[in-house]
């Protein structure tokens, strides 16, 4: 990813152009510009979904946002790590006056994923127990959030200490280090053998086999993160009735969606979410912060100012 000057941007009818004050950095954009993912954009392309930012220019037939109205974004047509980012109507967002710049570019994908994994997947309930499985980085943050705010009894895990206070202060219940070759046993310690209803799990392919053992009776786990293959044992599923249940951000449907951002804002206004940056690095470091992202020791989001 190198630095490069390009013409402005124009909107057509139902466009939207954003000046970008902070874009976010999700695990997703190096899996896409290594080449290694399902999406391949043609090249050259301008990385990232997520910017917060304030319109500048819009179509003629815009009539949800004005110019100057902050936003953040839920995708964007040109790429978000810019300057400039052009997003259709709907890809457009109001950011609560409370919520900085940075923070906005932290809310789609982590707050959206969560979300939907929580409330549309696992139709999630309050007074249900959920693991939050890898509960420090940006999807972690945000169901520990949402989950704690929903009254859910929230038990989160991080491989790092400073991770683990984080988790403990963002409202989890219990906090243990997945890292820990006892923490599945820990568990089911604190459900008293019961179980969990809900697992949402950010690294399938090394905790799904014990996922599944850890599951109550109807439990659901839900696949958001994956980097490879793993071996289950479906006994597990069939002796909990339990669910398997995938999701994959990009196949919201539009209705749902509309859903997920109204309860966002409604969380961002209200205080419930609160979203946590690591760190803020200038955009010509893209490169160092697609391979920090990539490190163990999450501690929220890292975001890239234009
Ligand atoms: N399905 C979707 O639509 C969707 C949407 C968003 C994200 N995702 C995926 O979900 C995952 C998390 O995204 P993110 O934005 O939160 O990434 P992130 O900020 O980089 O955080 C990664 C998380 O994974 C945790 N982790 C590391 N080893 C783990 C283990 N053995 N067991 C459980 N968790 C472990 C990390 O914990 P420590 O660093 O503390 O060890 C950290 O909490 C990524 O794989 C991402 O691609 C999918």
């Amino acid at each position: 990813m190198r630095l490069e000057e390009v013409p402005d941007l124009k909107p057509s009818p139902k466009q939207v152009v954003v000046r970008v004050k902070a874009a976010g950095v999700n695990p997703v954009d190096t899996y896409i510009r290594s080449g290694r993912y399902s999406r391949k954009p043609v090249l050259p392309y301008t990385p990232g979904t997520d910017a917060a930012g304030q319109v500048e220019s819009i179509g003629e037939s815009v009539t949800r946002v004005a110019v100057g109205t902050r936003v953040y974004t839920s995708g964007t047509i040109s790429g978000a790590y810019a300057e400039q980012a052009l997003c259709e109507e709907s890809q457009v967002h109001s950011l609560p006056r409370q919520i900085s710049y940075s923070q906005g570019a932290a809310v789609n994908t982590p707050y959206a994923a969560a979300y939907r994994a929580l409330f549309q997947r696992a139709h999630a309930v309050s007074g249900e127990t959920v693991l939050v499985h890898g509960a420090t980085g940006g999807v972690g943050i945000a169901a520990v959030q949402l989950a704690r705010a929903a009254g859910m009894k929230v038990i989160g895990t991080g491989g790092s200490a400073r991770g683990r206070d984080l988790v403990g202060e963002q409202g989890a219940h219990h906090v243990l280090d997945h890292g820990s070759p006892d923490h599945l046993d820990e568990v089911l310690a604190l459900t008293d053998g019961r179980g969990v209803d809900v697992i949402l799990e950010m690294l399938a392919n090394v905790n799904l086999d014990r996922d599944l053992k850890l599951l109550a009776l109807g439990g659901r786990v839900v696949v958001i993160g994956s980097r490879g293959r793993v071996e289950i044992d479906p006994r597990d599923a069939m002796n909990r009735d339990a669910a398997i249940l995938g999701m994959l951000l990009f196949n919201t449907p539009e209705r749902e969606a509309a859903t997920i951002h109204a309860a966002l804002i409604a969380g961002l206004e209200n205080g419930t979410l609160r979203p946590v940056v690591r760190e803020e690095m200038p955009l010509a470091d893209a490169p160092h912060a697609h391979h920090e992202i990539m490190q163990p020791g999450a501690y929220g989001k890292i975001v890239l100012i234009p």
